[in-house]
């Protein structure tokens, strides 16, 4: 199933009414309002407390305050070089406004899950989302899509490949701390990421004409242990669903947001919140953002930790089961919300 381009769409000339199958009405905006007072409460962490030895333990207890209340905290301090990050929102701009010849070389075939397009398309009839999305497997290197790579353009590749370094070791640091603080076992948590599996998602959301009728990505949370997400051009449009209100996530310079995702919801037996958030667009602005998803090896056998369940008293919330297992029953749907985590309970 390979969707249209939704950058072509707005090339069109003269183009103001948005086609069918983006107009969402099976999205819930009655029943869910907005609420922006809470947007100043996402907690803010600073990696180099984080790392320091006088103001660790207090950073560690905000640390875990953000992952059991919110699932999301903005992470600033981290170290990567502004530069980098410049460079990045560059290289991207660049990459999304290759001609759609060139970038037909890199579109998803049927059944292929990397490349330009969208994810979780099940059926011809499933409405879309208002971005152009690529998404490639960038580590372990192993596991890299050689017909893909080899065909990015040339400084964009060494700009990913240099990204995905320095944010792998950032998810690294934030997975020991997690487990230091919920006190699990490294063989339960930590090395379970030691040969991380991680991708990157690049969204670009063209500016809409009627921004209230379509969605820029529907309502998730993502399959993945750890997302640490760049807002590239600071433009506003990620909420995050807390007490049934959905809470705008305002970009801050240079500030991650990471989030908790399933996999490591699974681990901490629900000690640690995945959040369900989606992305709107505007009529004015395009929109770009920069996921990576960092997970467990593929074979690695993911469930709750005995040793954090042990202590809590509690029973196990999840099954367990591979990494892979988990990938397949999350892809085989369409995105809704947090429902399918109900399927592995
Ligand atoms: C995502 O959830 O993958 C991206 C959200 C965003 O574009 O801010
Ligand atoms: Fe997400």
């Amino acid at each position: 199933l390979i969707v249209p381009s939704v950058l072509e769409i707005v090339k069109e000339k003269n183009f103001t009414t948005v086609p069918p199958r983006y107009v969402r009405s099976d999205q819930d905006s009655a029943e869910v309002t907005d609420d922006s007072s809470l947007s100043s409460e996402i907690p803010v962490i600073d990696m180099k407390r984080l790392c320091s030895v006088s103001a660790m333990d207090s950073e560690l207890e905000k640390l875990d305050f953000a992952c059991q209340y919110w699932g999301f905290f903005q992470l600033v301090n981290h170290g990567i070089d502004s530069s980098l990050l410049d460079k990045l929102e560059t290289e991207v701009k660049e990459f999304f406004n290759l001609s759609m010849e060139e970038k037909k070389e890199l579109w998803q075939r049927s059944g292929e899950f990397e490349g330009f397009g969208q994810v979780n398309i099940v059926s011809d009839d499933q409405k879309l989302d208002w971005g152009d999305m690529f998404i490639l497997t960038t580590q372990p290197i192993r596991s890299r899509k050689s017909h893909l790579f080899s065909k990015l353009p040339s400084s964009f590749r060494e700009t990913v490949e240099t990204y995905s370094c320095e944010v792998k070791n950032i998810a690294k640091i934030l997975f020991a701390k997690m487990a230091s603080v919920l006190e699990i076992k490294s063989e339960e948590m930590e090395d379970l990421f030691q040969d991380v599996w991680q991708s990157i998602k690049i969204n670009y959301y063209p500016p809409c004409p009627q921004p209230e009728q379509v969605m820029g990505l529907t309502p998730h949370s993502d399959a993945a242990g750890l997302t640490i997400l760049l807002q590239v051009n600071q433009v506003e449009g990620l909420q995050i669903k807390k007490n049934g209100k959905w809470v705008l996530v305002k970009p801050l310079r240079n500030a991650f947001v990471v989030n908790v995702g399933e996999i490591l919801e699974i681990i901490t037996n629900g000690r640690y919140r995945s959040i369900e958030h989606r992305a709107l667009v505007n009529s004015e602005k395009e929109r770009l953002s920069v996921a990576m998803f960092h997970s467990p090896g593929k074979e690695t056998v993911i469930g709750p930790a005995n040793s954090l369940v042990d202590r809590q008293k509690k029973q196990r919330l999840f099954k367990s089961m591979s990494t892979q297992e988990y990938f397949d029953a999350f892809f085989a749907q369409k995105l809704n919300g947090k429902s399918h985590l109900d399927d592995l309970m």
